[in-house]
């Protein structure tokens, strides 16, 4: 039986701007920032995820890094089939010999994805070694990943904030009824910090920095009840050329952010503001559900609550419901087939 188990080579992806999640027997066994470095000259593969985030902003000529998607959607269609290419191989090392091909794979793409962009995943993904493959949007598996029981006629809120899109959807009979989709999600916010450090503080800063201060000091409202201790950042000095140390407090990176945040929060009220009042009283109910990378800012479901006065829940696994929701519908592939897009 074990070894029937691993000749089954179906596969769940969940293919995001920030990482890469890979669901294989029930077990994620993937998870990586979605990143290549790759030779400058040969475009020859120098490593992939946690190991290119290392080398990335640090790399001679000879090395570039590449993130295959922005936006939530491929970019960069030869790195994107490298990447996936690559992670495949993670999954099998060492067992090569019993896990030959991927004969069906689920990928998870933006609700609203046009026909083009779904092709470049499609194209990847069967590049990569899918034989059969099947999307589900994203928004649909983050419910699903929820646990929430999308077949009921009682609507559900979702909004799964990533790194590269945020998606807000109100999903009923398994299906989205109501949607928003913002490209302004958790690479906005690094940008909106390394902004900041650069005009208030006179320092440069990379992306990856930005992303440490976002996790450590980044919040959603200026006066948190149990607010983290100030950050100690060092950077470029613009005037001097010179690596400087400064000091930043969670209520400045805040303020920095507020007109990000304040755009997403828009997008939720148009959202409700759209949607058919039965399903209105559904979510006033049941409340909202955050998700996605996003959803861990410090105070950002108490900020929604006061906007919305609607109750707003982070779910427990929001780094990874979008993951399990698509190995769902995987493993329930024939019930599910409606919800799947060949
Ligand atoms: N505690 C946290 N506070 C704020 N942001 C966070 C936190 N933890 C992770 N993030 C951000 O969440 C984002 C990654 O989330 P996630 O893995 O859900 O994105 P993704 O699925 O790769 O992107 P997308 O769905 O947009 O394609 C990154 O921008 C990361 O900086
Ligand atoms: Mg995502």
């Amino acid at each position: 039986m074990a070894l029937m188990k691993l000749f089954n080579s179906d596969i769940a992806v969940d293919l995001g701007t920030a990482n890469t999640l890979i669901m294989y027997n029930d077990q994620i066994v993937v998870n990586e920032p979605s990143i290549i470095a790759v030779n400058s000259f040969t475009g020859d593969l120098v490593a992939i995820g946690r190991k290119a985030l290392e080398m990335h902003e640090k790399t001679p000529e000879s090395i570039k890094t590449i993130r295959p998607l922005r936006d939530g959607v491929i970019s960069n269609f030869n790195a994107a089939e490298q990447m996936i290419r690559g992670m495949i191989k993670m999954i099998y090392d060492g067992k090569k010999s019993l896990f030959k091909s991927i004969s069906r794979m689920v990928v998870c793409i933006p609700y609203g994805s046009t026909e083009v962009e779904k092709r470049a995943v499609r194209d990847s993904a069967e590049h990569a070694g899918a034989k059969e493959l099947y999307m589900i949007h994203e928004p649909v598996a983050a419910a699903l990943g929820i646990g929430i029981d999308i077949e009921k006629a009682d609507g559900s809120m979702i909004i799964d904030i990533g790194g590269g899109t945020t998606e807000i959807a109100i999903i009923a009979l398994s299906g989205v009824v109501c949607n928003q989709s913002l490209k302004v999600a958790g690479d906005t916010l690094n940008k909106d910090i390394m902004d900041y450090m650069r005009r208030n503080h006179n320092l440069l800063i990379g992306e990856r920095t930005a992303e440490k201060i976002k996790i450590e000091v980044g919040a959603a409202l200026s006066d948190l009840k149990n607010p983290p201790a100030d950050m100690k950042v060092i950077g470029r000095d613009l005037m001097t050329g010179l690596p400087k140390e400064r000091s930043v407090t969670y209520s400045e990176i805040a303020n920095c952010i507020d007109k990000s945040i304040s755009m997403i929060e828009e997008a939720v009220i148009k959202t409700l503001e759209n949607c058919p009042p039965e399903l209105a009283s559904d979510i006033y109910s049941n409340g909202i559900h955050l998700t996605g990378g996003g959803a861990g800012l410090k105070g950002l479901d108490e900020r929604l609550e006061a906007r919305t006065k609607l109750k707003v829940r982070v779910s427990e696994n929001n780094l990874q419901s979008v993951i399990q929701g698509t190995g769902i519908s995987l493993k329930k592939l024939k019930q599910m087939k409606h919800l799947l897009i060949k």
